[in-house]
């Protein structure tokens, strides 16, 4: 028995990833990796009622903290089944009202959806299974070819992601734009973090769920546009490309990561089950490496040490 660790399962896509995966993985361990511990121990009552998994477990991450990212690391590596065969960065939060700060300082959107799951995935490299999957979900945000109407992704340095200067534009202009980075962010790691490990069996993917009206993701917008996103958006499915139920992408995460059909997949992006090119600046290898030195730097490990976790 190995264990699969999802984050951000206690609701949205990653409940969904979570349910298909305890019907497709019976004899693994599932990790549901949760900041509210409440809510997880929902999620494992939720799905072993459906499913009769008989592993599911709930272990505290609060993403806002790499204190706490430590801390789940310590907690696992005691744990009955401390190899991991796949871990799934899903939890994220895409805050369009007043900018909120980590615990160590660094602005959420990018603690939470970028720095947060890197650090989680340097810390658990040693205990990754030598077949393990890595996926990250990521969004067709990131690439400004795709017209999904939110701001458009700016990358010049991760200390400028993590330490914005004073805003003079609209909250919510920042706030998407900021998404849309950390976005950008997933997938520039997953492809450097592919390249440092190539001379192994892991292999790291990122994913685009499709635009999936009805999750958590919308809580900062406003009452009109959070009515919208549960009743209106979900309808588009029938006329628009790329919206998806959450119950689908969720499917499609947990397959991704899983399912023997991906098995050879490495360093790729998908949109939904279908692997295909993503924007021309995730691409760009001066980005992914500066991205990186400058991520492990602000996470407080040193660059022979990732050698080290990476090895
Ligand atoms: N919905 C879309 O249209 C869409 C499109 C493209 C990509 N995505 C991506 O899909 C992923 C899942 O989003 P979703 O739409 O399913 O949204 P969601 O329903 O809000 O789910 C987000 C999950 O992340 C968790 N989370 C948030 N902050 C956290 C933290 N500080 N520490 C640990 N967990 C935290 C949430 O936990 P709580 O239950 O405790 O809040 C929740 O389980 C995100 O990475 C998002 O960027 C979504």
């Amino acid at each position: 028995m190995k264990s699969i660790i999802i984050t951000g399962a206690t609701s949205g896509i990653g409940f969904e990833c979570a349910r298909h995966t305890a019907s497709i993985a019976p004899g693994e361990q599932i990790v549901i990796a949760c900041r509210d511990v409440k809510s997880g121990e929902n999620t494992i009552q939720a799905i072993a009622h459906e499913t009769g998994h008989p592993n599911l477990v709930c272990m505290p991450l609060d993403l806002n903290s790499l204190a706490s990212v430590r801390n789940f690391r310590d907690q696992f590596s005691k744990s009955s089944c401390p190899c991991i065969i796949a871990l799934i960065n899903n939890a994220g939060i895409q805050n369009i009202s007043q900018t909120q700060i980590t615990e160590e300082g660094f602005e959420s959107t990018f603690g939470v959806n970028h720095l947060a799951p890197l650090y989680l995935t340097l810390l658990l490299m040693p205990f990754m299974d030598s077949k393990a999957s890595i996926t990250f979900t990521a969004s067709g945000v990131h690439d400004p070819k795709q017209k999904t109407g939110i701001e458009h992704p700016v990358f010049k340095s991760a200390r400028e992601l993590a330490y914005p200067a004073e805003m003079e534009e609209k909250l919510h202009i920042a706030g998407q734009r900021r998404y849309s980075t950390s976005k950008l962010c997933n997938i520039l790691t997953s492809y450097e973090l592919q390249r440092r490990l190539s001379n192994t069996a892991i292999r790291v993917n990122a994913f685009d769920p499709g635009l999936v009206p009805g999750t958590g993701l919308a809580r900062t917008y406003s009452p009109l546009m959070r009515f919208l996103w549960r009743n209106v958006f979900p309808l588009l499915k029938y006329f628009v490309h790329n919206i998806n139920t959450a119950e689908n992408s969720g499917k499609r995460l947990a397959n991704l990561a899983y399912s023997e059909d991906y098995k050879e997949s490495k360093g790729k992006y998908f949109e939904g089950a279908k692997e295909i090119r993503s924007s021309i600046d995730s691409y760009n290898e001066d980005f992914q490496h500066t991205l990186w030195k400058t991520s492990v730097e602000l996470l407080g490990i040193k660059q022979e040490e990732t050698s080290v976790l990476l090895a």
